[in-house]
């Protein structure tokens, strides 16, 4: 049977997520080292704290722990969300908290409760693909502005919202992640965070602020103060902030939130009603305990430096085998190192070539929706063992060594 003509208009144009497609062909090849998925190390979770955790909410002592729970979230978990809130600089209530399924949920309930088919969502060149994905199945128009050193270019964020509000178009938010970037790893200047706050408030849009990465800084190069969210200076409300414990406790449980002004949390909660009902309780259960228990605090200072270490690790042997072949900033946090290639490469043609040589990355072109960025990449150095970093570095010098040869202008100046 044929369901296409049955589908509904965003159904018809639901597209699979380019990283999540890269990431089950490379798990389908034999001996392959993939810097495609973000994921956190296996390696780093606290499994002997997860173990005896686990066992002591399925004593059975408390029944609700395997029940349905409340939409909002589990309660307690909520009190300990505005106090690690609160040491990040944002003071939230309960009443603005809404327990999640993930962030990817969070971006799902943005979209959901904010954009109506043709508003318009503000993005940045390039931007997180799961926020992409979740704002054009509601059928949202994307625009993208461009960035800077600093983060997002203020000058071309105003001519471009301009430009919208003069075709009579609905801008709706601005979407941003401040903190070491997926794709691009770089972190906002706090200056730049000040002035899209103040843009937001002349502009009276919403910023929704992700964060994920915030509290994975590296310490050689980075203080926490610079991690600071939008949120934490938003005086009236229109900076919706989400976070996650995908990255910091284990992605597996699915336990992140929003807080954002009450009368849109109440919103959110009513649309999650119809997606799943509540977050899982049991995995609430083994997130609080695990804050409560300080595994959460243990934890955090371990992850920065084991992902420094990656990071040191990967970008050495990229200057090493690539020079300046290739560019890229030095990460200062988080699990991503995104590099630029000449002119003239497809990274996107280019990974079967890389296939070729048993090595995986993420195309840059689908970050962008202005269909720029081809010759852009991602590399995820948080998955990979350091040994078998350096190996799939070689890999991919090679793949991208061969790939320059193949246009002419560049193989001229490499023999010249
Ligand atoms: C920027 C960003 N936002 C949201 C998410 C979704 O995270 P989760 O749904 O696991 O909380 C990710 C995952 O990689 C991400 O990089």
């Amino acid at each position: 049977m044929s369901f296409e003509h049955l589908l509904s208009r965003a159904g018809e144009r639901m597209q699979q997520s380019a990283i999540r497609q890269m990431g089950t062909v490379a798990a389908s090849l034999p001996d392959v080292i993939s810097f495609a998925p973000g994921y956190p190390a296996p390696e780093t979770f606290a499994w002997d704290d997860y173990r005896t955790i686990a066992d002591d909410v399925l004593s059975g002592a408390d029944g609700t722990a395997l029940q349905y729970g409340p939409t909002r979230g589990f309660g307690p978990l909520l009190d300990t969300l505005v106090s690690l809130l609160a040491a990040r600089g944002i003071t939230s209530t309960v009443e603005q908290l809404q327990l999640t399924t993930g962030s990817q949920q969070g971006l799902d309930l943005v979209a959901r409760v904010l954009l109506d088919p043709g508003d318009v969502a503000l993005v940045e060149l390039p931007s997180y693909t799961g926020a992409l994905t979740a704002f054009r199945n509601v059928m949202a128009s994307l625009v993208g502005v461009r960035r800077d050193d600093e983060g997002i270019d203020l000058d071309h964020l105003e001519t471009t919202v301009a430009r919208l509000s003069a075709e009579g178009r609905r801008v709706k938010f601005l979407y941003l992640v401040p903190n070491f970037q997926n794709p691009t790893g770089a972190l906002m200047s706090l200056a730049r965070r000040r002035a899209v706050l103040d843009w937001a408030l002349r502009r009276d849009l919403i910023i929704v602020e992700d964060d994920p990465y915030g509290a994975l800084y590296f310490e050689d190069t980075t203080s926490p103060d610079e991690t600071r969210p939008i949120k934490a200076d938003d005086r009236d409300g229109r900076v919706i902030y989400l976070s996650s414990f995908s990255k910091t406790l284990s992605p597996a449980f699915r336990v992140a939130w929003v807080t954002a002004h009450p009368s849109l949390a109440a919103r959110f909660e009513t649309a999650k009603q119809a997606l799943d009902l509540c977050t899982g309780n049991f995995d609430q259960r083994m997130v609080y305990e695990s804050c409560r228990r300080g595994v959460l605090d243990r934890q955090v200072p371990k992850l920065r430096a084991f992902y420094q270490r990656n990071r040191t690790v990967m970008q050495e042997a990229l200057r090493e085998r690539l020079g300046d072949r290739i560019t890229w900033a030095i990460p200062r946090g988080g699990f991503f190192l995104w590099a630029s290639l000449p002119e003239g490469v497809d990274t996107m043609k280019m990974l079967d070539r890389a296939m070729r040589h048993r090595v995986i990355y993420v195309a840059g072109s689908p970050f962008f929706v202005d269909g720029s960025g081809q010759q852009t990449l991602r590399l995820a150095f948080s998955f990979v063992q350091p040994a078998r970093l350096v190996e799939g570095v070689e890999r991919l010098s090679t793949a991208i060594m061969e790939e320059l040869e193949t246009i002419p202008k560049l193989a001229a100046k490499q023999e010249g």
